[in-house]
């Protein structure tokens, strides 16, 4: 059976862990070219560890102009194009906005927001005609869930720069969808909460789904593998979300 990403070359954002190592290893099963990026040295390692030889993990930092500009220069150097954009890097830093430090909004943005606009500026010269660009955001930007507002508002801002994106692009033949999901196992809560929370948190987002469960990394990466390959050929500017029902019902 034809693969769907055969002889494209794929990079993916925050690739080392949860839906990005996912999606790594679904792209790359599927015939990409693989590059996946990830911020921390030890989290690259374990990555190395797990996923095929021939994806090419680069450390980089999704918020930093220079770094993603280096990035992209490298892709171009070694490859002279690319395909399929997944922009999956993002950081969680929950608390209300009473509480919530300064420090923890502007860095949430930078990641979430700057990243994914300075990798669609960087990514523009080197997309081909038939590419796709996939925008990961999240179910937070249609909720008012308390204790997210940075987390929500970056991604409501991601759904907006996706909309944009999506009409700038679309001349060059290049498509620019969103997944959303919801609550997905992947360990982000485990990053953000303490320890002795977590399993509360769980249950209170489990009770909200109407599958009760959260998803799994690879029901998303799946999603996302939709939206990168020519099976949602006719799909700019829209966004999937896969939460199990917990907003759509
Ligand atoms: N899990 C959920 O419930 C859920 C729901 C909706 C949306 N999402 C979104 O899905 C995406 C992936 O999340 P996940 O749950 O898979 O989380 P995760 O397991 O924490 O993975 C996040 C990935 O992003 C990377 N990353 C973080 N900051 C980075 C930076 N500044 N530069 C480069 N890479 C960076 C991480 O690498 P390092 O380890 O090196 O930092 C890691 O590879 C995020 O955008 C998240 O907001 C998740």
């Amino acid at each position: 059976m034809q693969k769907k990403l055969e002889g494209k070359v794929a990079l993916i954002t925050g690739g080392t862990s949860g839906i990005g190592l996912a999606a790594a290893k679904l792209f790359h099963a599927e015939g990409a070219r693989v590059i996946a990026t990830g911020r921390n040295s030890a989290t690259l390692d374990a990555a190395r560890a797990v996923l095929h030889p021939e994806i090419e993990l680069l450390q980089s930092d999704s918020g930093d102009g220079a770094a993603i500009a280096a990035l992209f220069a490298h892709v171009g150097e070694r490859h002279g194009r690319l395909d399929v954009l997944f922009l999956n890097a993002g950081i969680l830093r929950g608390g209300t906005i009473a509480a919530q430090p300064e420090a923890d909004f502007d860095e949430v943005f930078r990641v979430n927001v700057k990243g994914p606009w300075l990798a669609l500026k960087a990514a523009t010269p080197l997309l081909r005609r038939g590419g796709a660009v996939v925008l990961n955001a999240s179910i937070n930007a249609h909720l008012g869930m308390a204790g997210a507002s940075a987390y929500a508002a970056s991604k409501a801002a991601v759904r907006s720069l996706a909309r944009t994106a999506a009409s700038e692009l679309a001349s060059a033949g290049v498509r620019v969808n969103v997944l959303s999901p919801g609550p997905t196992d992947t360990g982000i809560i485990e990053k953000t909460q303490p320890r002795d929370q977590v399993a509360a948190v769980h249950a209170s987002l489990t009770e909200r789904i109407l599958l009760k469960r959260l998803g799994s990394s690879e029901e998303i990466a799946r999603a996302a593998l939709f939206l990168a390959s020519d099976d949602s050929s006719f799909m700019t500017g829209e966004e999937i979300v896969v939460d199990g029902g917990m907003t759509r019902v």
